[in-house]
């Protein structure tokens, strides 16, 4: 993990209150797919803003950001040629075992990102289905990449694109004709990651899930993100996740 001092090539909006931001770096950092940045958008006085990592390709880090307060605001509004501060890579990322050749991917909400590099990690690797739920059409991004997967169903919480469900009724309704995954890789809203941890424990399916939570130092430091693990534990889930089994945690 390197505090680079990451300059803006490209950052435009690519759906309704959706930016992608594209940084270059001075070397080509050595990344797994679930992994973060954080982003430091306001010089000293702001938090960093810790942002899945989308895409690498050689020195260039893309990440994907919503819209939501001061400081995915203030990065909306930085031309290219802007330097920030990002350090990166942080936290575990997502790992497939070799024995586990079907993957499901069940993504929503900014948590349709951190699943794309899971795709551009393993697509090649991997039969991979993508159960992937957006708010309504205007929110449909990543579509492009998910087409790479063996089987992408998109779907929307007002039916405007794809079937009105969510990504875990989506994936509920494909393991009911019988499409049954070795693991199953999840981020999204917490709601989501529950209905979806009692769906893998009713079928038996190994999970593992990315959490959101508050941060600060996003290295460990701070305790300012710890977790509830269900053996009564506290978890990191800067350091010790953010992808932990979703039998480990408390959701
Ligand atoms: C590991 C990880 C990966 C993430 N990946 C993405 C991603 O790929 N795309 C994306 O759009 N968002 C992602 N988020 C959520 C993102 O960090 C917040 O939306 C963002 O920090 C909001 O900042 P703000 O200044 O615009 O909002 P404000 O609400 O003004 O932020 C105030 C403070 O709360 C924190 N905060 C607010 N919402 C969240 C949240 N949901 N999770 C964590 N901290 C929050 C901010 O970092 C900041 O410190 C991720 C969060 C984590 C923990
Ligand atoms: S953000 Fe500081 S310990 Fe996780």
């Amino acid at each position: 993990m390197k505090d680079y001092q990451a300059v803006i090539v490209k950052n435009e909006k690519i759906a309704e209150n959706i930016h992608e931001v594209t940084f270059e770096l001075n070397e080509t950092p050595k990344v797994r797919c679930g992994q973060f940045g954080n982003i430091a958008v306001g010089g000293t006085h702001l938090l960093r803003r810790p942002i899945a990592i989308c895409k690498t390709e050689g020195n260039l880090v893309t990440f994907c950001y919503q819209l939501k307060g001061e400081g995915t605001r203030k990065l909306k509004d930085m031309g290219a040629g802007t330097r920030l501060n990002v350090l990166l890579p942080l936290g575990n990322g997502f790992y497939v075992e070799e024995t586990e050749k079907k993957v499901a991917l069940v993504g929503g909400g900014v948590g349709v990102f951190p699943l794309i590099s899971v795709l551009r990690e393993y697509g090649t690797k991997k039969e991979i289905s993508a159960y992937i739920g957006y708010r309504n059409q205007g929110a449909v991004c990543g579509v492009e990449e998910f087409k790479k997967a063996s089987k992408f169903i998109g779907v929307t919480d007002d039916g405007s694109y794809g079937e009105k469900m969510n990504a875990v009724q989506a994936f509920a309704a494909d393991l009911e004709k019988g499409n049954r995954p070795d693991v199953v890789l999840a981020c999204g809203p917490t709601p989501m990651l529950r209905a979806l941890k009692t769906l893998v424990e009713k079928e038996n399916l190994p999970c593992y899930v990315s959490l959101e939570e508050r941060m600060g130092c996003g290295i460990g430091a701070c305790l300012v993100c710890v977790c509830d693990m269900t053996n009564g534990a506290k978890a990191r889930v800067c350091k010790d996740g953010p992808v932990f089994d979703v039998k480990d945690v408390v959701l």
